[in-house]
């Protein structure tokens, strides 16, 4: 690759949109655990969508291949160009412009490179509410959101972000731009081809904005810890309050109490807010009603007088909910921390959490006795991160855990990821988890959309 054919893209994104210093370049081309680490010609930061087009059609007159890039806080290293000859990170952080808002439509249009913290903010600011959110919200872009289809702390009540995309707007693999920015709840016009890019993880396309789903402001809030001796008190404990408080509920979180124990070490003089037990369930239910408090606390209540839960602390006011959120926000972060892990972004039926997470538990403990498990997660939607801590001076293959925790995870007619995709992190072990003709039908679609092969490969498939 000639110097000249770096340098026109400079002239395309402006000078300061292209970076082409190995230091710079440094934090493009490793993923945020800094397991992957990659090389790249350029990191190349366009500013719209027009710009994003003659990006990829020099690129492709180039043969030189392309990995989009938004937040870069994946936990699959999709965004990571590991072993690639000749290949750019399109980067599109400087993409944030809000094109409107429509709060009695409950609609807002944003390009890719929105942080996911300002669309709620703008959301809030409408008097709306956006309800994605999971800890990577301050850094974490609506490309990456959307390519990865995101789930986080309120898919319970609102859905994965396939659910929260009305329209969407993408450069195809050969510089087209096919222009889906509609407004509709209802739409049967032909194939619904937006869903092909949602979950593509950049491998079909480069989203360049989206149309997302606003929802009415919540007035009450009530956030619930639960103190318990076990996973299988802390599922009943979610399935009273999910009987009792019906679509209300917002999330249900469980955490183990060796995942409060790391956090202590490194937050030494925060008081964990509830009774320690060995293990917590975080519920929160909200309404746009207001004043529903004390409806919602005589069900809480009454989860502890039947002698499920041994104790539950309810947040009053902003500052107490925030408190009980860190404990179950920074368990990734605590985690790496504390040293490698094998990770697992597994779903199973909700009634098959507890038997899952005690056979994968036992197994894990029966082959690696030096590891630690800290299974916590999103156990209202039978996702569980069931992490695999391995001690520092291990010489332990983080991918031998993960093919024996996704076997228990096909025994129970589970998924090897939920919500974080499979990326560069599971590639290798997707056709052991779906069909030949599956696997074939994805071939295809890649194949029609990039037959040139240049859109994020070694990705996925
Ligand atoms: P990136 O990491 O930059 O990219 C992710 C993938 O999308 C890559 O394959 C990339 O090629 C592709 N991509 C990025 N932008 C575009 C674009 N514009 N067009 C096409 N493809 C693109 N995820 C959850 O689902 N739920 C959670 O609860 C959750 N919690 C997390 C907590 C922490 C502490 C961290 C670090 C991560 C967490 N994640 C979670 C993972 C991560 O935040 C999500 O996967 C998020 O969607 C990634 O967004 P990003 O902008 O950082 O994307
Ligand atoms: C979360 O829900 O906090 C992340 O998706 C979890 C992880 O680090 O596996
Ligand atoms: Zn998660």
């Amino acid at each position: 690759v000639s110097r000249d054919t770096i340098e026109a893209l400079g002239d395309i994104v402006g000078h300061d949109g292209l970076i082409v210093d190995p230091a710079l370049m440094q934090p493009y081309l490793s993923d945020w655990r800094d397991r992957f680490h990659g090389r790249a010609l350029a990191v190349v930061r366009p500013r719209s969508t027009a710009e994003v087009a003659r990006v990829v059609e020099h690129c492709v007159a180039a043969g030189i291949a392309m990995v989009p890039q938004g937040g870069n806080t994946g936990l699959a290293a999709g965004a990571t160009p590991v072993g690639l000859e000749r290949a750019v990170v399109i980067n599109t952080s400087r993409m944030r412009a809000v094109r409107n808002i429509d709060a009695a439509a409950g609609t807002i249009a944003v390009e890719s490179g929105c942080v996911l913290s300002d669309v709620q903010a703008a959301a809030r600011q409408a008097g709306r509410y956006f309800p994605l959110s999971l800890a990577a919200e301050g850094s974490a872009q609506i490309g990456g959101l959307i390519s990865t289809n995101a789930g986080g702390t309120a898919v319970l009540r609102y859905g994965s972000m396939r659910a929260l995309v009305l329209g969407l707007e993408v450069v195809l693999p050969d510089g087209s731009v096919l222009n889906g920015m509609r407004t509709l709840r209802k739409d049967n016009a032909g194939f619904d081809w937006k869903q092909w890019f949602i979950g593509a993880e950049g491998t079909l396309g480069i989203v360049t904005a989206a149309v997302l789903r606003l929802f009415p402001a919540q007035h009450t809030i009530r956030t619930a810890l639960f103190s318990l001796p076990t996973i299988e008190d802390a599922m009943r404990a979610f399935a009273a309050v999910e009987s009792a408080l019906g679509e209300l509920l917002v999330a249900a979180e469980i955490i183990p109490d060796i995942a409060v124990e790391m956090r202590a070490r490194f937050h030494p003089s925060e008081a964990f807010p509830a009774p320690r037990d060995g293990w917590y369930l975080l519920a929160e239910a909200t309404s746009a009603l207001s004043g529903l408090e004390d409806q919602i606390d005589a069900v809480l209540l009454d989860i502890v007088e039947a002698g499920i839960a041994k104790g539950c602390t309810v947040a009053n006011n902003p500052a107490q909910r925030e408190a009980i959120w860190a404990w179950r926000e920074t368990i990734t972060e605590s985690e790496r921390r504390f040293g490698t892990s094998a990770k697992h972004d597994v779903s199973v039926p909700v009634s098959a959490v507890v038997p899952f997470v005690e056979e994968a538990g036992a197994a894990v403990a029966a082959a690696f006795p030096s590891t630690t498990v800290v299974a916590f997660g999103h156990a209202g939607d039978g996702n569980i991160h069931f992490n695999v801590v391995i001690p520092q001076q291990e010489s332990i293959a983080a991918e031998d855990v993960n093919v024996l925790v996704h076997r228990i995870v096909a025994a129970y007619g589970g998924s090897i990821t939920a919500e974080h995709g499979i990326g560069r992190y599971r590639r290798d072990e997707l056709p052991a988890h779906r069909s030949e003709a599956e696997m074939s039908a994805m071939r295809a679609l890649k194949q029609a959309l990039d037959p040139r092969g240049l859109m994020n490969p070694g990705a996925v498939l």
